[in-house]
């Protein structure tokens, strides 16, 4: 009897002072064992991954790592058009609703994406010549739908996807053929309608460099919010290489969407390593140093609010897919095929670790 109360006081006593304790050990500075996610919530901060339901569904250690390391999780396949909306008058859900199930489930943020894109459309849409009023009123109706059905779940949507060409004119596409460029600030107000809460994005690639596709974003944005549209912040991909872009150029970027009064999110992020020189190390190490970079300007700006990367690990990119190379000549992410961390994780710890004791009174 006597032992039993010995043990209790002694579980008790471990419970206590490891709850009293625990928060100051698990958060001396530089903070040792945490992980990425972890680290981002120290911060503050968003760093999230592109989720392909197929590995979701089927990968353990997929949905393990996934979950211990990011904070926000982003659909890479299954919201867009041709998976959610096969037919005119039907929606299919279900692999979309698996990946915000077990984003919510986990506590993560979910990003939307993306409502307005030109790609990964169905043939029931791209095959039939439209009026400019039925077009309309389908658009209408898939926003709608998408953004009401996931309602505080979606933080945020990237509403138009990739409407600029390099040279800054508007893509030439089903919806700017149609409909004509309002199409823009049509999809943001419907989108605002269907959910007031959520946060709207105009995202798209080759914008963190200088030059005339940022400079027509910058007009693209000034020009919604002088017309009063509902637009919160711009999305820059980042599908970047060991050399491009110098995230000198990324806090640029950050910088003149911000004086906008926007937010700015890094919301595709990959590195390429196949066109660099030296070893496989060496290559890594080069890409570290592109991810730290991106991730020291994010923080940098209070404008920023997260960065994430398409994909998480060397096993699963569509990186190959695009460019045809396969691993290791390519090895675009931040775990390799056998979920270890790369280089580039540690730089990104690391560099959330910095900034957390540098916040520190
Ligand atoms: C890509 C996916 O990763 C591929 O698997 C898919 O087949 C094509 O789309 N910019 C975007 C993303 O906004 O939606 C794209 O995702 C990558 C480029």
């Amino acid at each position: 009897m006597r032992f039993r109360h010995l043990l209790t006081l002694i579980s008790v006593g471990l419970i206590v002072s490891t709850t009293i304790y625990l928060p100051f050990i698990r958060t001396t500075c530089p903070p040792t064992g945490l992980s990425l996610r972890e680290l981002a919530v120290l911060n503050n901060t968003k760093v999230g991954a592109a989720v392909g339901v197929s590995y979701l569904r089927f990968e353990p250690l997929y949905q393990e790592t996934l979950k211990i390391e990011f904070n926000s999780v982003t659909d890479e396949w299954s919201m867009k058009w041709d998976v959610i909306h096969p037919n005119k008058d039907s929606y299919a859900f279900t692999d979309a609703d698996f990946i915000v199930d077990f984003a919510v489930r986990n506590g993560m943020a979910v990003r939307g994406h993306s409502l307005v894109w030109h790609e990964a459309l169905p043939d029931w849409l791209t095959d039939y010549n439209w009026t400019r009023d039925e077009l309309l009123t389908i658009l209408h109706e898939h926003i709608t739908t998408l953004v009401e059905h996931y309602k505080g779940k979606v933080y945020a949507w990237d509403v138009v996807n990739e409407a600029l060409n390099t040279d800054g004119s508007l893509r030439s596409t089903i919806w700017l053929d149609t409909i004509g460029p309002e199409y823009i600030d049509l999809a943001f107000q419907w989108a605002h309608e269907a959910d007031p809460d959520a946060i709207l994005f105009y995202n798209d690639f080759g914008i963190e460099t200088a030059g005339p596709k940022q400079d027509a974003l910058i007009e693209l944005l000034r020009g919604l919010l002088q017309r009063g549209i509902p637009v919160h912040g711009a999305g820059l991909q980042m599908h970047s290489s060991n050399t491009s872009p110098p995230p000198a150029q990324l806090a640029t970027a950050i910088e003149r969407i911000s004086n906008l009064g926007l937010q700015v999110q890094v919301t595709e992020m990959d590195v390429q390593i196949y066109d660099d020189v030296g070893t496989f190390e060496e290559k890594l190490q080069r890409q570290a140093d592109q991810y730290r970079g991106a991730l020291q300007v994010c923080l940098d700006n209070p404008a920023c609010t997260g960065v994430t990367l398409w994909g998480f690990t060397d096993a699963h990119s569509w990186v190959y897919w695009l460019l045809g190379h396969s691993y290791p000549e390519e090895a675009p992410l931040i775990f390799d095929p056998d979920y270890q961390p790369k280089p580039a994780y540690f730089a990104m710890t690391k560099v959330l670790g910095e900034r957390y004791c540098q916040l520190q009174p």
